[in-house]
């Protein structure tokens, strides 16, 4: 339940499609590859628009080529020109075809004559699935619009035309044009200086998958948190993350002397308003992040950890296709755990470790068996179905054995050596596994066997021998869970004053589905859970008070899902909520309310939780 709960995850299944190398993508790679992105913005807020000019160049692979084709959803095409060295453009023939569902409308333009570069004017929708609006009196301070986006996994394609596949990678520059006071970001150098006149400009030097393109733009301050990084924010909330994120410098020079230098020159983290739909994103040079890790302790500060990795496990090597996510998402919260390790200790890296293998195995529990597997077979699978929690904790949980039988020092030179090996690149699965045949398995024999391995990534479930971290707080909470559901220990005799925000979670998780409301109402009389500031313990109290019928709490419920959009915080409510005929209209009277506030992917998933509701009543 990592990024969606279950329900949402399904709603993006394809029909079945002829498989292809990416089959999320109409883009022919073996006919045409775009190498660089020259794109030119002007932010259009009271339209809820982007007016872009797209100039692509092009490495034509194929020689009997006759047409570049274009991935688009909801764009309005303008025009489609063949642009020359010398800069003469010339109109070319194109055909929009109708909008699929998940992937949008193929673009198909004829260019028998192999043109170095294209150039495509055109509009965004409103309802561009990749990018939110939001008016001032949304925002925190309520003096600008905001707009941002959010690419991953196939959305690119709603605000720039292009081939929108992780398998093709192109440098991009920008120009973009936005009203004055307002800052502007994207996913290469921001300069933290640059005036507020209107007129911004970008260069991202290395070649990127399409999904990491990003943009934000609103009444935006900057601060400092070390000599390559900052946080940028609206300017009340700047402060406030600034300190969360103090330890950034920290984090990046752990991560360097695991795997290398830092590649991509500056490290930042734009904080945005709690519709962001999800927790972070790896947005090169700019991680975009939720403002639900601000709680002041530093506790969910993980959070960067793992996009800060990314930088290697995804940004510099990426999954190939969608498939392979696990490539991207599994190594990197590997390498989050050993970040937090290195920063903050062992117990609460183990702590993490565990709270994520017990998710996983819960999690599994419901899944058909393709899904258990960290390369499903692609066929019938949609962009987003690999990004369960197998993708994340079966594949750090892979990483994490490999580094027990190996040995830290052995594994940690072989990790640095695959970064190294596949830098800026796009590989598959398969590509990886040969790499790691010879490099560790067979370069230092008997210590696993490929079979093992081969188990772990196309097999269902966890092998039973996974390894699995010893936490003695974990143990005692399990204890105190378990003598308070046998009525043996009170609520308020329950021994959490010192808990952290991870072991409330551990304690949370493992309750009952449905507890008996009076014990619901104990633990809150005692520890002032509904009200929570933390949005993490919110989002499981919140879920068990509602399913124990506590009504007291739904208000507070209603609050935490009015504020939040982010969908793994918010979603589980409305699917408990969802689970009563009372519970369900009081959902739908929330989210009346909420949804203007949602990104629309979370207003989306809100509604496939409405939709399921209805089928199952
Ligand atoms: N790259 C993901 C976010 C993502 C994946 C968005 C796929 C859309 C499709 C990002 O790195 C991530 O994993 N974010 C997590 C936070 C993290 C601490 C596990 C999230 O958003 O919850
Ligand atoms: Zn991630």
């Amino acid at each position: 339940m990592r990024l969606l709960p279950a329900l949402a995850i399904g709603m993006l299944s394809l029909p079945m499609v002829v498989f292809a190398a990416d089959p999320h993508s109409y883009a022919q790679p073996d006919q045409v590859r775009v190498t660089h992105l020259d794109l030119d913005l002007t932010i259009d807020f009271p339209h809820r628009q982007l007016d872009g000019r797209a100039t692509l160049k092009l490495d034509w692979t194929n020689p009997k080529a006759s047409s570049l084709v274009l991935d688009t959803r909801d764009l309005h095409i303008e025009s489609v020109e063949a642009v020359d060295a010398s800069g003469k453009a010339t109109a070319l023939k194109y055909a929009m075809a109708a909008a699929e569902k998940q992937l949008g409308s193929k673009l198909t333009i004829a260019a028998p004559a192999h043109p170095a570069q294209v150039r495509i004017v055109y509009t965004t929708s409103p309802q561009a699935s990749g990018l939110q609006w939001l008016t001032p009196a949304q925002t925190a301070d309520k003096t600008q619009p905001f707009m941002f986006s959010q690419s991953e996994s196939i959305h690119a394609r709603s605000w720039v035309p292009l081939q929108d596949s992780p398998a093709i990678r192109f440098t991009y520059d920008a120009q973009v044009h936005a009203p004055k006071d307002v800052r502007v970001v994207m996913s290469a150098i921001n300069d933290a200086r640059h005036p507020l006149n209107g007129d911004f400009s970008f260069d991202q030097p290395h070649p990127i998958p399409s999904y990491l393109l990003a943009i934000g733009a609103g009444d935006i301050a900057v601060k400092e948190t070390g000599p390559r990084s900052a946080v940028y924010a609206e300017p009340s909330v700047v402060g406030k993350a600034a300190h969360e994120f103090e330890d950034t410098e920290k984090m990046i020079a752990t991560a360097e002397h695991l795997y290398g230098p830092y590649r991509w020159g500056r490290y930042d983290i734009l904080v945005l308003p709690p519709s962001f739909p999800y927790g972070g994103m790896e947005n090169p040079n700019m991680t975009f992040a939720t403002p639900t890790v601000l709680v002041g302790d530093k506790s969910l500060v993980s959070l960067v950890s793992h996009e800060l990795a990314h930088s290697w496990s995804g940004n510099l090597v990426t999954a190939a296709s969608w498939r392979d996510i696990w490539l991207n998402e599994g190594v990197t919260t590997y390498v989050q755990g050993r970040i937090t390790e290195a920063l903050y200790g062992k117990t609460l890296a183990d702590e993490e470790s565990l709270l994520s293998a017990r998710g996983l195995e819960k999690e599994l529990a419901t899944m058909p068996a393709n899904s258990q597997k960290l390369a499903p077979d692609p066929r019938g699978i949609g962009a987003d179905d690999s990004l369960s929690d197998v993708a994340y904790d079966k594949g750090s949980w892979l990483l994490r054995t490999l580094e027990q039988r190996y040995g830290r020092d052995t594994f940690d030179h072989y990790l640095k050596g695959y970064f190294d090996h596949f830098a800026f690149r796009s590989i598959t699965t398969e590509q990886m596994l040969a790499y790691l045949k010879p490099n560790l398995i067979e370069k230092y024999p008997g210590k696993m066997r490929w079979a093992e391995v081969q188990s772990w990534v196309y097999g269902t479930g966890v092998p039973k021998n996974a390894p699995l971290p010893d936490s003695p707080r974990f143990n005692a909470i399990d204890k105190e869970r378990a003598d308070f559901l046998a009525g043996t220990l009170a609520a308020d005799k329950l021994d959490a004053k010192g808990w952290n925000t991870q072991e409330w979670m551990y304690f949370l998780d493992r309750l009952p589905d449905v507890s008996p409301l009076q014990k619901m109402q104990q633990l809150d009389a005692a520890w002032h859970l509904t009200g929570t500031p933390n949005a993490e313990i919110g989002m499981r109290w919140y879920s068990h008070a509602i399913a124990a019928g506590d009504k007291a709490a739904w208000t507070a419920a209603a609050e935490h899902m009015t504020r939040i959009g982010r969908m793994y915080l918010t979603l589980p409510l409305y699917q408990a909520f969802a689970k009563t005929s009372d519970g369900l209209v009081y959902a739908k009277q929330v989210y009346a309310k909420a949804k203007a506030g949602y990104h629309p992917l979370t207003q989306q998933a809100v509604e496939a939780v409405f939709a399921s509701a209805k089928t199952a009543q």
